[in-house]
């Protein structure tokens, strides 16, 4: 299997995927569906680099992932758990530890609360850092999202996206890349859990570059009406655990289920798990025909492998 080329990423770092033109997106996910259709040509890619990953919150998706990946790569990761309660910044600067980190790996992805903790990694370390989800942004799980419906659609541009539920990080990184790949996007959030400003303002200006578009809705039968995809998320994201019942009460009516997908035009079910069933999702819409929950799941490994190769193996580094 003869290896293509693989560009270097488009920016020093993958903090979020704002920082990426339309073009320089749609590279990276065109990079990830190339090393998915030739998986063992790129098995020497990143011999003898090493990935430290930092991760202050729980993870499956993305803990095996990016170290599997890793090693598809030739390379290796080592994790650092700080689940426990000790965050970055405590027992010593954020610089502190990048200053170290870059000492002996390659590359940092960093799994956080505080979106500026990211931010302050990726200003310190002379090696990439790659956010593996903060409380702002999920730009990995976007990538995943968006190549997915790219191989079940072809291209994307024109159909329509709805995200249901709490205007949250997954949220924020979806319409960011989806409206970068011209996609009809609608979020239909209850009022105060709207998508954060900024980012529906930079959405909005992404659609009009692209010839998509970008509207909030509250009512989630108006806004699923004619999707061709329905994507939602936890209510009660890691951070938020003492608002899980506030949180329920609030978004009791915007249950993904067999009901409102009827409204839909036979759209796929997303989901960047883990998932609540009998919550934000029914059963029977999770576990039924059009759902691609695991077919997300399984491309966070090709999409991360590309940012890995790009980053880490792209030409001209060395
Ligand atoms: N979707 C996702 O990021 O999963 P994990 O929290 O398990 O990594
Ligand atoms: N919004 C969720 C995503 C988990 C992958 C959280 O931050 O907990």
């Amino acid at each position: 299997m003869i290896a293509a080329p693989i560009a270097p990423f488009p920016a020093p770092n993958l903090v979020s995927l704002g920082d990426l033109s339309p073009d320089e997106l749609r590279l990276v996910l065109d990079t990830a569906l190339e090393i998915k259709a030739n998986q063992t040509a790129y098995n020497d890619l990143l011999r003898g680099k090493r990935l430290a990953m930092v991760f202050e919150k729980e993870s499956l998706r993305t803990r095996f992932t990016f170290d599997i990946g890793m090693q598809d790569l030739g390379g290796s990761a080592t994790f650092l758990d700080l689940s426990n309660g000790a965050r970055m910044g405590a027992r010593e600067s954020v610089r502190d530890m990048a200053k170290n980190l870059e000492r002996w790996t390659h590359a940092i992805v960093a799994r956080t609360y505080r979106h500026r903790t990211v931010v302050e990694l990726a200003q310190n370390a002379d090696v990439p850092v790659v956010n593996g989800l903060s409380e702002l942004l999920h730009p990995c799980q976007a990538l995943a999202d968006t190549m997915t419906l790219i191989e079940h659609w072809g291209d994307v541009k024109g159909r329509k996206l709805v995200f249901i539920g709490d205007g949250n990080n997954t949220c924020h990184s979806l319409i960011t890349a989806a409206t970068k790949l011209g996609m009809d996007v609608t979020v239909c959030a209850p009022e105060g859990y709207e998508p954060d400003a900024e980012i529906e303002r930079a959405a909005v200006a992404s659609a009009q570059e692209t010839g998509g578009s970008f509207t909030l809705e509250t009512d989630p039968i108006v806004a699923v009406k004619g999707a061709h995809a329905v994507y939602t998320d936890v209510w009660a994201s890691m951070g938020q655990e003492e608002e899980t019942e506030e949180r329920a009460a609030v978004f009791s009516d915007y249950a993904v289920n067999e009901q409102l997908m009827e409204y839909t035009d036979h759209a796929k079910f997303m989901h960047c798990l883990p998932a609540h069933r009998g919550h934000e999702v029914s059963r029977g819409v999770i576990d039924g025909p059009n759902s691609i929950v695991f077919d997300i799941a399984e491309n966070r490994l090709h999409a991360q492998k590309a940012v890995l190769a790009m980053l880490l193996g792209g030409e001209g580094q060395s």
